[in-house]
């Protein structure tokens, strides 16, 4: 098992975990290998500004990616820059946690006119991820609808109706927080395809929307009343208990001539997003359980919007070649180990979302990338060892294919320069969102 060369493709919690994991057991070297110029994946480029201590996890996170026995390698896109088969020269084994970064779609007519964005646009715009363009978004919608009740969808509706001075204190880069301030959002409407005992937001993320100094929160005491099977749901489960009592003591709200308001309605699902060049409208059907099963009435309602972010949930695109199997919507594993066939491929392993889907929170990530590193570690007396065993020839590979590859120390530049942005609106950092400046900053030309 000595002097085991490991790449962890990923740089997100699942491949820092997975590197955490593999360093403990002993002799072996690790490689993280991100397609962006960043380390940490969501932490960075999903969690909201405003969860300051959340965030605050990337620097458990650092702390890993610091060992001797680990190196960062950013700027490069395993898939496109180099082949899976390419890096079984350089390294006995390979996992991958390159995460679960699609959005889904809903398939309803109107769906992609201008207006209509999934909540992976907004987020990655007010991250500031250099995939985004920086002027997606304007703001200029007065009625919003966001589909899906699940935290993302939380997360988005209250970057929505918060004011931006509260926002001004976080990591959002210059140019967001310049059109959050300019917002003309008023009317923000969370849409349930299900009743409140099926939704997917935990209790202390619902219970920040109705803290919202600026905006007041608006819930339809009907939408609160629970069949019998639902009343029993409800009481065998601590989270759906709590978000209930949250939702009943809002229905008893008046509101209170705030700015903003956010509506959260249930048992209502996509039909269209209506608008003839751009979105006016959205139309939702009425919905109900038949047998546990969710159907439509027939019945719609009409919302005015000319803003629409579907937030309903994200997909496994598996990167350079590895399988998706169609049932789970992942990459089939055993134990972390890659199948085709029902039979493992020797050195291949997978992590985090795109080994169990969109599912979870940063601290599930852990104990996933622990079991696929043990599996890792009880299969090395087995594994074909790679032949190049020097690790300078695959950042030369790259740079021959002019993929210049950023090392920790090119992280650090942005991170200074990054920090050094934030003093001058007195936080702690102001990201780069410029894929341009990222790079010309981790080189050392800015
Ligand atoms: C919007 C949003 C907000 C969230 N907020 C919270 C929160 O507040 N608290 C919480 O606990 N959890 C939160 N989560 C969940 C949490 O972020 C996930 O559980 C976690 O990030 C999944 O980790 P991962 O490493 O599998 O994937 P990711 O974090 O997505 O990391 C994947 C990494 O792989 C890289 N990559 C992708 N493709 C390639 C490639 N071809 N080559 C090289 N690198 C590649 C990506 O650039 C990325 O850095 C949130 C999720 C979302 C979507
Ligand atoms: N603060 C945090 O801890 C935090 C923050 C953000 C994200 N996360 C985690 O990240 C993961 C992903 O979050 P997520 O919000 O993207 O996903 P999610 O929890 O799966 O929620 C997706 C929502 O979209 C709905 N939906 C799916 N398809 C739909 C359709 N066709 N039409 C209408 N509604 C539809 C779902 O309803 P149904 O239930 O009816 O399918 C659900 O309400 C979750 O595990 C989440 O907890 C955590």
């Amino acid at each position: 098992m000595s002097g085991l060369r490991v790449a962890v493709i990923g740089s997100g919690p699942a491949g820092v975990y997975a590197a955490a994991a593999l360093t403990r057991a002993g002799d072996v070297e690790v490689d993280v290998i991100d397609r962006l110029p960043a380390p940490y994946g969501l932490v960075r480029y999903g969690v909201a500004p405003d969860h300051v201590k959340m965030k605050s996890v990337d620097a458990a996170l650092r702390r890993i990616l610091e060992d001797p026995a680990v190196r960062f390698l950013g700027n490069v896109d395993v898939g496109a820059d180099i082949t899976r088969e390419e890096l079984a020269q350089y390294y006995d084994a390979v996992v991958f946690a390159t995460g679960a970064a699609v959005d889904r779609r809903l398939g309803v007519p109107g769906e992609d006119l201008p207006g209509s964005f999934s909540a992976t646009d907004f987020v990655a715009w007010y991250s500031g991820h250099p995939d985004a363009e920086l002027d997606l978004f304007t703001l200029q919608a007065t009625h919003v609808v966001v589909i899906g009740v699940g935290n993302v969808a939380v997360d988005v509706a209250r970057v929505l109706t918060k004011r931006s001075d509260e926002l001004a204190s976080t990591d959002v880069p210059g140019h967001v927080l310049d059109v959050l301030t300019a917002s003309a959002v008023t009317e923000v409407t969370m849409l349930g395809r299900r009743g409140p005992a099926h939704a997917r937001f935990t209790t202390k993320e619902l219970r920040e929307l109705g803290e919202i100094s600026g905006s007041d929160i608006l819930v339809d005491p009907a939408d609160l009343e629970l069949s019998e099977q639902e009343e029993a749901d409800v009481a065998a489960d601590r989270t759906l208990r709590a978000n209930l009592e949250v939702l009943r003591e809002w229905s008893t709200r008046k509101p209170g001539g705030r700015d903003r308001r956010l509506r959260i309605k249930f048992w209502l699902r996509p039909a269209e997003v209506l608008g003839s060049s751009a979105v006016s409208g959205f139309r939702a059907e009425r919905t109900r359980l038949r047998d546990g099963r969710l159907v439509g009435t027939g019945a719609t309602v009409d919302f005015p919007a000319q803003m629409v972010l579907r937030s309903v949930g994200y997909r496994v695109v598996p990167p350079a070649g590895l399988p998706l199997d169609p049932d789970t919507g992942t990459v089939p594993h055993d134990g972390g180990r890659v199948l085709v066939d029902g039979a493992p491929l020797p050195g291949l392993y997978v992590a985090g979302w795109l080994k169990r889907g969109p599912t979870g929170i940063i601290g599930t990530n852990k104990p996933d990338a622990g079991e696929t590193v043990a599996s890792l570690l009880a299969d090395a007396d087995r594994l074909p060892r790679a032949p190049e065993r020097d690790p300078d020839a695959i950042v030369k590979l790259l740079l021959e294919r002019k993929v210049q590859a950023i090392g920790w120390s090119g992280w650090e530049a942005i991170d200074a320069a990054e920090r050094a942005l934030g003093a001058t609106r007195d936080c702690a950092r102001i990201k780069i969102a410029d894929r341009e400046t990222l790079l010309r900053t981790a080189f050392g030309e800015l």
